[in-house]
Formats: structure tokens, sequence, C-alpha cells
């Protein structure tokens, strides 16, 4: 191991640093925040990035640096309505630390993102790789990145057949002593570049600038490295949802994930685990009712199925059957039920500001569909 990285001269780096350059120049794509030095959009950027193909990410981006356009107005908002605008990216966490961050930042900084490795690493959310980004992109500081694209071109440059897990100190002392003098964020933003469009996990060698450089590629090995871990084992199980209103009015139940829940702080229909396996048809509009009626306390009538969607959370496939029906009697507050902090009636044009998973505001339109037809 030791000996690929010696093979990496600093003649061997620079020659690397031209060629990736030279080819990063001919094919960059013209992204939004290729074209900004503000340390606050290239954060905003990388957060979205982590989780999110480069093509979906540029229309959340552009959304929301138009409604959030610096920390100021980050942290002066309120947590829902930034979910609100993260909804359907995933990993929420994510959004939620992002706002917290910004709060810190407005507090201790300023308002200002700061430009030292020690401010940034302590932010929450902010690891190794976004302190890097955000120091190398906006303030093109001598700071190494290594995240899914860069790590999994270093490993073949090295020609590692290795889980990248076992080697990252040392991709990253490898990351670190590729680094050039100057222009520190353009030359990030190529190695991510190639990383993304040429060195994929199926990789155009052909068409890559550096292949002459690469022990993966002179030993065969470029379909091999990263070593494959195992693949995950899914697990199919079976939820139900239902859209609960109450016998007078159109008013609609939601509870929101408390804190702890990988959705926290996201408003949904009651939801029951109903078995672990994928059950079709969908069990009886009066078997769901009598259910959620012992979960939530309230008896539940009038029960129809609306619609059934799939969808996958790490590494469950989920099949969800979505009814509504109506409460017996009128509607009353109700303590939250298991993994919510707040359960509300809401009117429908409330609905559309709360912040929901993803299928959750497919069941919406369903619900819409289904009432208005
Ligand atoms: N993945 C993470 N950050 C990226 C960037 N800045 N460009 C392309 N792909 C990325």
């Amino acid at each position: 191991m030791r000996q690929e990285l010696a093979d990496w001269t600093a003649q061997n780096k620079a020659a690397f640093r031209r060629r990736l350059l030279g080819w990063y120049s001919r094919h960059r794509r013209d992204l939004p925040w290729r074209k900004t030095r503000d340390p606050y959009a290239i954060w905003v950027s990388e957060v979205m990035l982590q989780q999110t193909q480069v093509a979906t990410a540029v229309a959340y981006f552009q959304r929301f640096l138009q409604r959030f356009p610096d920390p100021t107005a980050l942290a002066a908002a309120p947590l829902e309505e930034v979910l609100r605008y993260w909804e359907g990216l995933g990993y929420y966490r994510r959004a939620a630390q992002l706002w917290e961050a910004s709060r810190k930042i407005v507090g201790q900084h300023g308002g200002r993102i700061p430009d030292r490795f020690e401010e940034l690493i302590v932010l929450p959310g902010v690891g190794r790789y976004t302190a890097g980004a955000i120091l190398s992109l906006a303030f093109d500081k001598p700071a190494p990145i290594l995240e899914a694209n860069t790590e999994r071109l270093y490993l073949r440059l090295l020609g590692w057949q290795v889980p990248a897990g076992t080697v990252k100190q040392h991709l990253w002392e490898f990351a670190e002593s590729l680094l050039p003098r100057r222009n520190i964020g353009q030359f990030h933003q190529a190695v991510m570049e190639l990383g993304s469009l040429v060195c994929r996990k199926k990789p155009e060698c052909s068409l890559c600038p550096v292949r002459t450089m690469c022990r993966a590629f002179a030993l065969g090995l470029t379909n091999s490295i990263p070593r494959r871990t195992n693949p995950p084992q899914y697990v199919a199980i079976t939820d139900v949802a239902v859209a609960l209103l109450p016998p007078e009015d159109e008013r609609l139940l939601l509870g929101r994930y408390a804190g702890g829940e990988r959705w926290a702080g996201l408003w949904d229909f009651p939801r029951l685990a109903w078995c672990q396996e994928h059950q079709q048809p969908a069990p009886s509009a009066e078997q769901v009712c009598q259910r959620l009626s012992q979960r939530i306390g309230l008896r539940i009538v009038n029960g129809v199925h609306v619609t059934s969607v799939r969808h996958s959370v790490t590494r469950y496939r989920i099949l969800l059957h979505f009814y509504v029906a109506r409460t017996a009697t009128a509607p009353r507050s109700l303590a939250p039920w298991q993994g919510t902090d707040q359960v509300r009636w809401v009117e429908q044009t409330e609905w559309e500001r709360l912040p929901m998973p993803a299928w959750s505001r497919r069941l919406c339109r369903a619900l819409e569909r289904h009432r208005a037809g």
C-alpha cells in the first residue's frame, strides 16, 4: 500500500492535475454551484449532493437558495418550512442540521460562514468532507475532500482492491497529497466531475484523461474496484395509512414524527405496520379501521381503500395500502400516538404547507383525485 502511494511522485501528481484540468475545461457541466464562491451556497449544494443525483439537486438548490439566500434567512425561518423545501430529498436530518448550524452561525459568527476548519467541524452536520468542500471550493484553502466520486477514483488510481472503509485514512492522505498550490476549488470540482462522469461505478475508461496513470486500468481491475460489499438483504413489509376525517368537516388528522425518528419534524397520516410480507390484495377497510381505532382510541367508520404505493426505506421494500375513513364522533384533541410528538386536525390548505415524507405527499394527491372523482 505504501508502495502505491510512493509511486505517485510529485511529477506524476503534477501530470495528473494538468490532464485532469484540461479534461475538465472541455467537459465540465454548467452547474449553478460552480458559478459562485459563496460558502453558504456551496455548503447547501454539497449537503444536497451527498444524497442526491446532480440532475435532481439543481432544482432543489435553486428553490432553496431563492427562499433562504443566506444563513440569516435560513436561521430566521421555522424548521417546518425548511423541511418543506427539502421534501423529496430524503435524509431530513441533514436539513435540520443545516438549519441548526445556520442558527449557530448567526449566533456565534455574525451570520458569516467561518473559514477555519476548527470552527466548521464543530457545526451540526459538518464532517471532514463538508468542511473540506467549503474551505476548498469557497475559500480556495488547501483542505482535502473525499466523497463517493473521489473515493472510487482514488481507489482505482491506486489499484486497491479492498473496501474503501478499510483504507480511509490512506485515501485521505492521498487526497491531501494531490492538492495543487493554487485553484484548489477548481481542482476539487474537476476530480468530482471525473468521478461522476467517467470513473463511474461502470467506468468509461476510453474517455478518461488519466487512464495511463491508473493502476486498476493497467491491471484490468476497473470493474472489481471498489470491491463490492455484500448486497443488502431486502425485507418486504406491508404498512397501512389512513386519511382520517371527522363526520362533518374536511379536516385531516396528521401526526408529527418525534425527534429521534427518521422523519423527525415531518407530518404524516396515521400509519400502522401491517405484516412482514407484501400482502396483496389490500386488507379490508373494516379490518384497517378496527386496528387503527385501537391504536388511536377513536371509533372509525366508512373506510374505503384509495390506492396502494410502493416505496423503499434503507433495506425495507414497503407496500403501503392507503384508505380514507371518518371518525364516528366529532374531532377532539388526541394524545400523540407512538413515534409522534404532536397530532392535529389540519385544514387541507394547511397541509400543503406542512413538510411530509414524499410518499405521503403522493397519498395526498391520490386522496384529492379520489375525492374529486
Ligand atoms: N458530488 C458531490 N459534490 C459534487 C460536486 N460539487 N460536483 C459533482 N458531484 C458532486
